[in-house]
């Protein structure tokens, strides 16, 4: 029996009789649950496809909420197709990508924060020759593409609508102004030509997932932000190894922002880069508020932040860092969350964070990041999180995206997207990058959910036992490893698990990134989807197919959980003259947030 499929028969194991092939399923409610009378989802599976829309089960319906360019404030012009927005109007617009997002009810308004992670240049450029920015103006639109959405929204006629000139309608770009809390701030390392004493840096970008604190506020969580720096003053210029750890280079990926602000030019300004990568706390019941970057959770490529409280009243904060072996990461509060005290804002400026270490028998702990264990000052573990994994052995994972932990039991899941670099190099840090434990394929194609259980069902402890809830892959065309495990069959197959969230109810909603080519390895797969999964059985059924080269990402629900919110980023990514989603004819693909409801106004969730 080789490693894999002892993973694999433990996961069978600790779940007990897995169910195939069962065409229509309820998930009843979980025990010690009281089972609400319209809780349960009933859907038939929807089979893949490569349509340029969205398909959904019988019985349930769709409508587009915001898309990118559309304006948030009258007197805004409305998206236009050949200019496709300008720096201007960008700014007062919902802007691109859309991704992580949460619904919040605030003195009986509706509000709605979207992350809009990046920009497909060769989408919102699509009118340049290059497919590039051009000018200063296109720079600027791009600036103002990024960020924060946050829009009231109000129902009519059945449909989800932005309230125009609301005064929570709020856009935060990756030029407005930010502050720097905990640790690092005013630390030599954050100081800057514009910001001498290190505490205030503009802008906040590329926010990938996110998460919601028990207190009201959003996390917008910065992910890949070394894209955007470069070196043009200076462009051989030798950057060092905590520039390299985190993929900063002397070129950008072409947005060109050092263009218009020299705050991008690392040669110029080499410490920029350091007041980038953190988690972002949002208040969206005051626009006027300064939203607030977190080092004390520290600096990498965070993807989102699942909140929980613990038994003992500490927040404890769980965090993946989405690059080919990196590590997933643990914050837990030194305070303790008090509902309605004041004291409760500045909890995620003080605690400890740690590292995720999985054993190959099914048990792992939490390694401490303290300048004790790492030889680093608590500043330094800071902004250069991922050194200080690295010195104390973490695991090096594949890829790790959102973590979600299960609202009626202590058990918390991560998806494990891909990660062609498994058993073949090592991390950027240079850690090995064995194939093993929760990470069991060479050259992992499909990726996989690992889950943990904190030991005596509490958060804050430092052990766990851990298993693979689900292993990707495509048992129509391997019949090895790469078949994926044993709840996934030829109907409900997908590769690339991103986006994952527990609704209220505890049904566990997978959302993939993955190779959309539906040929070869990917036969059989289709376009990015969404699935259901009851983690109580293992069974898993398709839900959502997204439109042609989309990814689907972000998933939230109205406070009465009959609509589901869900994000579809950058269809037509790579061919945006043959995909026109949402709006169809020979429109320009926009990412938009949809609305999702039951025909009969039941609960989704
Ligand atoms: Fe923005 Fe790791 O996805
Ligand atoms: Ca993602
Ligand atoms: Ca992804
Ligand atoms: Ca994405």
């Amino acid at each position: 029996m080789t490693d894999f499929d002892k993973i694999i028969n433990r996961r069978k194991f600790l779940q007990g009789t897995f169910v195939i092939g069962a065409s229509a399923f309820i998930l009843s409610a979980l025990p010690g649950m009281k089972a609400l009378a319209d809780s349960t989802i009933l859907f038939t599976s929807v089979a893949t496809n490569s349509l340029d829309t969205i398909t959904l089960p019988e019985g349930f319906e769709w409508h587009v909420v915001a898309s990118w360019g559309d304006p948030l404030w009258s007197g805004v012009s409305p998206f236009n197709q050949e200019s496709r927005g300008n720096a201007d109007s960008q700014a007062r617009s919902f802007g691109d990508n859309c991704d992580g997002m949460a619904f919040f009810r605030v003195n009986n308004r509706n509000l709605l924060v979207v992350n809009n992670e990046y920009c497909n240049r060769n989408i919102i450029y699509g009118n340049r020759a290059s497919k590039l920015p051009e000018n200063d103006d296109d720079v600027h639109k791009g600036i103002a593409a990024h960020g924060v959405s946050i829009v009231e929204l109000s129902m009519s006629s059945e449909r989800w609508e932005i309230v125009l000139d609301s005064p929570y309608n709020r856009r935060i770009t990756a030029a407005s102004p930010v502050e720097l809390t905990g640790p690092a701030r005013g630390h030599n390392l954050l100081k800057t030509a514009a910001d001498p004493e290190g505490k205030f840096a503009l802008g906040t970008w590329n926010n990938c997932g996110n998460g919601v604190t028990p207190w009201g506020t959003y996390l917008a969580c910065e992910e890949n932000f070394n894209g955007y720096f470069s070196t043009p003053s200076q462009p051989d210029k030798k950057l060092t190894e905590t520039y390299k750890r985190y993929g900063i280079k002397n070129k950008d990926k072409g947005y060109d922002w050092s263009r218009v602000d020299d705050r991008f030019d690392v040669a110029k300004n080499p410490k920029e880069p350091h007041r980038a990568g953190y988690i972002v706390e949002i208040d969206p019941s005051d626009p006027d508020s300064l939203p607030k970057k977190r080092t004390a959770m520290g600096r990498f490529k965070h993807e989102n932040c699942e909140v929980v409280v613990a038994d003992n009243g500490k927040i404890v904060a769980y965090m993946g860092d989405d690059e080919r072996g990196e590590f997933i990461y643990r914050f837990v509060s030194s305070g303790k969350f008090s509902p309605g005290a004041e004291g409760n804002t500045n909890l995620l400026d003080d605690g400890q964070l740690s590292v995720a270490k999985f054993e190959e028998d099914g048990s792992g702990q939490w390694l401490t990041l303290s300048p004790q264990t790492t030889d680093m000052t608590l500043e330094e573990i800071c902004v250069f999180s991922r050194i200080a994994g690295s010195k104390v052995g973490a695991t090096t994972m594949d890829r790790p995206e959102w973590v979600a932990a299960n609202p009626h039991k202590v058990e918390v899941y991560c998806c494990l997207t891909n990660n062609k670099n498994r058993g073949i190099k090592p991390n950027a840090g240079g850690d090995p990058t064995p194939v093993g434990g929760p990470n069991p394929r060479k050259a992992n194609k499909y990726g996989q959910i690992v889950r943990w259980i904190p030991e005596k069902g509490d958060h804050t402890a430092n052990s766990f036992t851990w298993d693979l809830f689900v292993v990707a892959g495509n048992p129509a065309v391997h019949s090895d490893a790469n078949a994926g495990s044993e709840n996934i069959n030829a109907d409900n197959m997908f590769n690339s698990p991103d986006g994952l969230a527990f609704d209220s109810v505890g049904n566990l909603w997978i959302q993939t990134d993955g190779n959309y080519s539906n040929v070869d390895n990917f036969a059989g797969m289709g376009n990015n989807q969404m699935l259901m999964a009851s983690v109580e059985t293992g069974e898993i059924q398709r839900f959502l197919v997204g439109p042609k080269e989309c990814e689907v990402t972000g998933i939230t629900w109205s406070t009465d959980n009959r609509t589901m919110f869900v994000g579809i980023q950058h269809p037509g990514e790579s061919n945006p003259s043959e995909c026109h989603f949402p709006y169809g004819g020979n429109s320009v693909p926009r990412s938009s947030v949809i609305a999702i409801t039951r025909t009969d106004g039941g609960k989704i969730g």
